[in-house]
């Protein structure tokens, strides 16, 4: 694996859940494999989970670990191409990739849709910049339309917990008082498509997702009817993709809320989601405090997802930086 952003990049699903399955039972027979290489983990939002949970992978394998949070404490950067620098931002990225790369073996970035552009969002053009200018491996951290270290974990898990083959897995909007990006639902749809899960994607009229995510789902606006024989139930908010209204919180109807009078519409279903999660917004207290709530494993999960992944791209390291030296 040379770079990891998407479910394509993980190969064939079931060797990666062999693998993951593998990892968790003992996480550290290969703690030399990244010995003296460097782990550089940037962040341009806010994050618990992935922060811990990469850097804790990358550890496992014996990678050292830097984290950066790009508000506090780097210089400011600019992201635009071709702007005159006249303003807040002292550095580009164009300078400031590069230089990171020098630094780094392997490099993990955290970078959120902005929503001021959805051409940029759905362009990636700050996981690419990475790509293309780093001279290094690059790991999605979450980026502006997908979140594939969440959803390998999520597989994980539901690998773990299913009792049939093929699990009948609903993705469910639900409300939340933020303007909040796709990615979580449109890695989630793309990777349970490829693992040949049955998917329902449920959520109110306006908030229908990018049909590149989610070709090969049931959609629907009628949430109990999704949920009538769910094995899993994922609940998430997102924000509207569709134009006009990128970016707009369109409807915060607590009756999207997912509770107990629904989950008894499923098959005795799991719930799950990606935290953090808003209590008694997207999840009453009574669903996410029950024993059929698995957010805690699925957290857990994001360590094993890591390492995976990590892994992999220690296999095939070309540690050799030529524009560094
Ligand atoms: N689920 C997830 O990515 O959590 P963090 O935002 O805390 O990293």
């Amino acid at each position: 694996m040379k770079h990891f952003t998407s479910v394509k990049d993980i190969g064939p699903l079931d060797k990666a859940i062999q693998e993951a399955l593998r990892i968790k039972k003992d996480k550290f027979t290969e703690n030399e494999l990244g010995k003296n290489l460097t782990a550089l983990l940037i962040f341009f939002n806010s994050s618990l989970r992935t922060r811990l949970s990469t850097q804790k992978a990358a550890e496992n394998l014996g990678m050292h670990v830097i984290v950066l949070d790009i508000q506090q404490g780097a210089w400011n950067l600019e992201t635009r191409k071709g702007v005159i620098m006249d303003g807040d931002k002292p550095e580009h990225l164009l300078e400031a990739i590069p230089v990171m790369g020098c630094y780094a073996d392997i490099i993990g970035v955290r970078s959120f849709a902005r929503f001021e552009s959805k051409e940029e969002d759905y362009g990636e053009v700050i996981l690419n910049q990475f790509i293309q200018y780093s001279g290094k491996p690059v790991i999605s951290l979450e980026s502006a339309t997908r979140h594939p270290l969440q959803s390998f974990a999520d597989h994980i898990t539901i690998e773990e917990y299913k009792t049939v083959e093929k699990p009948r897995v609903v993705l469910t909007w639900a409300p939340h008082p933020k303007a909040l990006p796709q990615a979580v639902p449109n890695s989630f749809a793309e990777w349970m498509i490829a693992a040949g899960y049955p998917l329902t994607i449920t959520h109110p009229r306006g908030y229908e997702l990018d049909e590149r995510f989610t070709q090969g789902a049931t959609i629907t606006y009628d949430q109990q009817e999704a949920f009538r024989g769910a094995d899993f139930i994922y609940a998430k908010n997102w924000a509207a993709y569709r134009d006009p209204d990128y970016g707009r919180i369109l409807s915060t109807d607590p009756s999207w809320m997912v509770d107990r009078k629904k989950m008894e519409l499923t098959s005795n279903a799991f719930f799950m989601h990606c935290l953090p999660v808003r209590r008694n917004m997207i999840v009453t207290d009574e669903v996410l405090d029950s024993p059929r709530s698995i957010v805690i494993s699925q957290a857990a999960n994001r360590e094993i997802a890591a390492q995976v992944v990590l892994r992999s791209i220690l296999k095939t390291l070309q540690v050799a930086n030529p524009s560094c030296t």
